[in-house]
């Protein structure tokens, strides 16, 4: 008989029979068909809203409007491969331009839940006023946890309805230092966990309400889901390792890149997005060294970036990796991405992480 690890958490609007959560990943990793089979699975599917609008025939030059119209698809199509099961959520990048859009499209489309990274969500509470949706911060230091959690409090009286810790070993944009993210292990950024968890459960025991913690970064089996276990989280999230499924809605060439990926390839880039990221090493992180990549055409996709100063677009480099254009695509991925060996189903992933 399969033991689960955790609780189920299936109370106060939860609906997860396992306390997994598959990470957001843009541009175009995660949509309908990897959120819909994991929320099928009990866990909490993710959608990225990054650029969810690309494959459009109209995206060029109406990115906003494709944008807003594909969150309301994808969010209609997880549901119905979820089939009631799960949760479907999305992931919101706070430094996008179209970041409040990208929230109030998703909570009028019936998403369970809105998780932020990529910048704190300092004003979230106020775009979901009135909903249902659960909201998430995601945070990479005791910190930025405190921060929230007070600022929220003070203004509007809110906490979060559940936090996402992500570590130094993630994909994707990243909220440390590149030192940090090269340096740190799942070991020594333990403590900073820890400190977390003590943080909010002094908000859980003034306020009497409960704030679920999930932990993400380097997630890969079911080691890793006992040891968060043992740091005092409620659950996982687990990014990377979806990827290498027959679900996950990236190109096959991306999928085999990340078969074939070995642990020298995995490098700490800079982003456009002014934070460092994780990915694997190709043609176009090397030829960086040799100077800029001209921006053609701007997507107006990040608060904050100017065309003429960025190293490349990150709209162009992730949607070619994507579509599996890899020589001129920027291939995010975890730090663990060399222990995959295989396209897996999204059900033996959930089972291999959750279960004993
Ligand atoms: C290909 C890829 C794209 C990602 N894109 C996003 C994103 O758009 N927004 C975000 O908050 N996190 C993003 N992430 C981070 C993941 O959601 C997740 O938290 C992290 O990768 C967890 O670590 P793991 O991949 O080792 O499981 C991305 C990760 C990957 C691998």
């Amino acid at each position: 008989m399969k033991k689960a690890i955790f609780e189920k958490m299936n109370q106060n609007g939860w609906n997860l029979s396992v306390p997994l959560i598959q990470g957001g990943m843009g541009v175009g990793v995660s949509l309908s068909n990897l959120a819909g089979a994991v929320a099928k699975e009990g866990g909490m599917g993710v959608i990225s809203t990054a650029q969810i609008g690309y494959d459009d025939p109209d995206f060029a030059g109406n990115e906003q409007e494709c944008n807003l119209k594909a969150i309301a698809s994808h969010i209609k199509k997880t549901k119905e491969i979820a089939k009631g099961k799960g949760m479907v959520a999305v992931n919101v990048m706070v430094a996008l331009q179209h970041y409040k859009e990208h929230v109030l499209a998703a909570v009028k489309a019936g998403a369970d839940a809105i998780i932020c990274g990529a910048g704190l969500p300092m004003d979230l509470p106020a775009l979901v006023k009135g909903s249902a949706a659960k909201i998430a911060p995601i945070i990479s230091s005791r910190k930025a946890a405190a921060l929230i959690l007070k600022s929220w409090m003070k203004k509007y009286q809110v906490l979060p309805d559940f936090i996402v810790i992500e570590g130094p070993k993630a994909g994707g944009h990243l909220g440390f230092s590149a030192e940090d993210a090269e340096e740190l292990t799942q070991e020594t950024f333990a403590e900073e966990v820890k400190q977390i968890v003590e943080e909010k459960a002094k908000y859980e025991e003034t306020y009497e309400k409960k704030i679920p913690v999930f932990l993400a970064g380097g997630i890969w089996d079911h080691k890793d889901v006992l040891f968060a276990k043992s740091l005092g989280v409620d659950g996982v999230q687990a990014a990377t390792r979806f990827v290498a499924t027959e679900e996950c809605d990236a190109s096959e060439a991306f999928k085999m890149a990340y078969v074939n990926a070995k642990a020298e390839d995995v490098k700490i880039i800079k982003s456009p997005v002014g934070m460092p990221g994780r990915a694997l090493n190709n043609k176009m992180i090397q030829d960086l060294q040799f100077g800029n990549h001209k921006v053609k055409r701007c997507y107006h996709c990040i608060k904050n970036c100017n065309p003429a100063e960025i190293p490349y677009c990150i709209t162009n480099a992730l949607v070619n990796a994507v579509k599996g254009n890899l020589d001129e695509g920027l291939i995010f991925c975890g730090e663990n991405v060399s222990k995959i060996t295989k396209i897996e189903t999204v059900h033996d992933v959930v089972e291999d992480l959750m279960f004993a």
